[in-house]
């Protein structure tokens, strides 16, 4: 069984990141295709995209425009799946990211995001990165905005702190659906965001749940204590990272990235993988 729900917000217990289907190193279309469809046949229902997943300038919305096109020759029901999108971090092109959470700015990238996912209102959308230069209240009134317009069905927010989550969650009147923060066995020190949204009953969505796109398929060498635990069920390093995150409680969807089917058929069996308490003890200490 791989659905998860969260009040609202059902959706598989493990999402799929699309970033790596957009950014630097990315695939031709067909693999990145073939990659979304092999997750949705394997039972994901959420995918996890922001209009800043693009490699050149003047391709915003590239990987949204992607998932709407692999949305569309899908066989399956495309309503039982959540796509969330971002707005408010952007590439210009130099491979830099950059900030803006000038609320009218969120308000037409949401919009614009709607047009390149193809719907009419969006499943889930986070304000994606704090800018330092907008008063953060400022950048979650265009979510209350965004909410009360019915642009977007679900309010959700990226790289928070607690002081922030809890803002949010207030300016919001208690609907902030979700938060995504960094997450892994390598960066541990957001743990005391999942307490908190598990605390507040929030969905929890650890970005970068095996370590980012270029330490992922190093894991087992770089922490023993997973490598270990893989042996032991004769599973990757990668699964167990991903039980471990499941484990830390029921509000957790972590949202490996992947740019082969090979990488999400294998994420996504992580959520049958049983670790027993000893296990889990070994991995949360390392
Ligand atoms: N909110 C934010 O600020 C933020 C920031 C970064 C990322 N994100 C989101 O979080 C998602 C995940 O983060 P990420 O993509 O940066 O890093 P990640 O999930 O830690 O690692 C992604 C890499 O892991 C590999 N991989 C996935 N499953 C694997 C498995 N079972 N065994 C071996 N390798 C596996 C993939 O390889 P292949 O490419 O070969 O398939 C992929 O390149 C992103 O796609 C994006 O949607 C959000």
């Amino acid at each position: 069984m791989i659905l998860r729900n969260i009040a609202d917000f059902p959706v598989s217990a493990i999402g799929l990141g699309a970033m790596p289907m957009s950014i630097e190193g990315r695939p031709d279309e067909a693999q990145s295709i073939r990659t979304i469809h092999a997750a949705l046949d394997a039972g994901v229902r959420l995918i996890d995209t922001a209009n800043s997943y693009h490699l050149l300038a003047g391709e915003v919305g590239h990987n949204e425009r992607l998932i709407a096109k692999a949305l569309g020759s899908w066989s399956g029901d495309v309503a039982s799946v959540l796509v969330a999108t971002k707005g408010g971090h952007l590439r210009p092109g130099d491979g830099t990211w950059t900030q803006n959470g000038d609320p009218a700015y969120l308000i037409a990238a949401a919009k614009q995001s709607a047009k390149d996912l193809g719907v009419d209102a969006i499943g889930l959308y986070y304000y994606h990165r704090p800018d330092p230069q907008v008063p953060y209240a400022e950048s979650i009134g265009a979510l209350v905005e965004l909410l009360e317009s019915g642009v977007i069905v679900r309010a959700g927010i990226s790289n928070a702190s607690i002081e922030q989550i809890n803002l949010a969650n207030e300016l919001l009147g208690g609907r902030l659906a979700a938060v995504q923060n960094e997450f892994s066995p390598r960066h541990r020190s957001t743990i005391d965001t999942l307490r908190e949204c598990q605390r507040l009953g929030i969905a929890f969505l650890p970005w970068s749940p095996l370590g980012g796109i270029g330490s992922a398929k190093q894991l087992g060498d770089r922490h023993s204590a997973f490598h270990q635990v893989a042996a032991n069920h004769d599973v990757s390093a990668q699964q167990v990272a991903l039980a471990w995150e499941l484990a830390l409680g029921d509000r957790v969807i972590p949202i490996p990235g992947a740019s082969r089917p090979e990488s999400i058929l294998d994420s996504i069996k992580a959520v049958d993988l049983q670790l027993d308490a000893d296990e889990l003890e070994l991995l949360g200490q390392e």
